[in-house]
């Protein structure tokens, strides 16, 4: 089992993902109210978390800075390098499908990135199932994926649906298949309607998943480039995704949907 080049690749020499969430308006509104999500839910600090695809570790840092122990893990080099320079947390190579963890060895385990870079339905319940593993009864379990209408909502709100025909074409295919089509600018992806996530959820033996729209209905504004990138935009939008979080009708408005299971 291995993961897919070409996310190695991407992530190391296409795209810089450590300063995603603070160099952008919605990539702002992502971070805080991740973090918001995860104050409510996580177990009160010094628990221990498992931060699975934990990327540069920007929330792990977070965490770590409230007190938690910390221990991410990532395939790609370059994020495990660019976590342990945080210095505050333990920062290791893994897949999320064979977690090198113990049995019941965290208080909590999150998700926030694997899912949607695992386009097999299987290695997504996979990785659920080992969270579920590595994680103590009576812990918790978070876990973000991609919404599948975030492209068409991305394109619509940048006016490129109406002037890009081939991202529209490879929005609509997405649309239908929930398969990323590299040619999009992003990599290997899978993006889930919120069924999807309750069902996978479901079937990894989790239970009923709690789903929480991240962003909010606001977010296609933050990336339209018809406002200026402004902090207390940042804060309605925010504000607005509290209102509708879990509204089952309006969830699909943002682009990431976290879920959450106590197990
Ligand atoms: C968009 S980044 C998110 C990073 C971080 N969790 C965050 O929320 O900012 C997605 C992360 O998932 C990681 N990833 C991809 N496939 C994975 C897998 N099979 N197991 C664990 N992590 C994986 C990537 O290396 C990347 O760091």
């Amino acid at each position: 089992m291995s993961v897919h080049p070409d996310i190695i690749e991407f992530y190391t020499d296409a795209y810089d993902e450590s300063d995603r969430l603070h160099r952008s308006a919605a990539g702002r509104a992502e971070r805080l109210r991740t973090l918001e999500l995860l104050a409510r839910h996580l177990p009160p600090a010094p628990a221990r978390v498992l931060d699975i695809g934990g990327g540069p570790g920007v929330h792990a840092a977070e965490l770590a800075a409230r007190g938690y122990r910390v221990t991410l893990l990532d395939p790609v080099p370059r994020h495990v390098d660019q976590a342990s320079r945080h210095g505050s947390f333990t920062a290791l190579p893994g897949d999320a499908r064979a977690l090198p963890q113990d049995e019941d060895s965290c208080d909590a385990a999150l998700l926030l990135g694997p899912l949607y870079h695992l386009t097999e339905r299987s290695d997504r319940i996979r990785a659920l199932r080992e969270a579920h593993r590595v994680v103590r009864p009576g812990g918790v379990i978070m876990a973000a994926v991609i919404s599948r209408h975030a492209p068409l909502l991305d394109l619509s709100a940048r006016g490129r649906i109406t002037t890009d025909e081939r991202a529209q074409e490879l929005a609509a295919e997405l649309a239908e298949t929930g398969v990323n089509d590299p040619r999009s600018g992003f990599t290997v992806a899978y993006f889930h309607t919120a069924a999807e996530l309750r069902e996978e959820w479901r079937d990894a033996g989790l239970g009923e998943a709690s789903l929480y729209g991240i962003e909010g209905p606001l977010w296609p504004l933050l990336v339209s480039g018809l406002v200026e990138d402004r902090d207390d935009l940042v804060a309605t939008a925010i504000r607005t995704a509290r209102v509708t979080e879990q509204d089952p009708e309006m969830i699909a408005s943002s682009a990431h949907i976290m879920a959450v299971g106590r197990i």
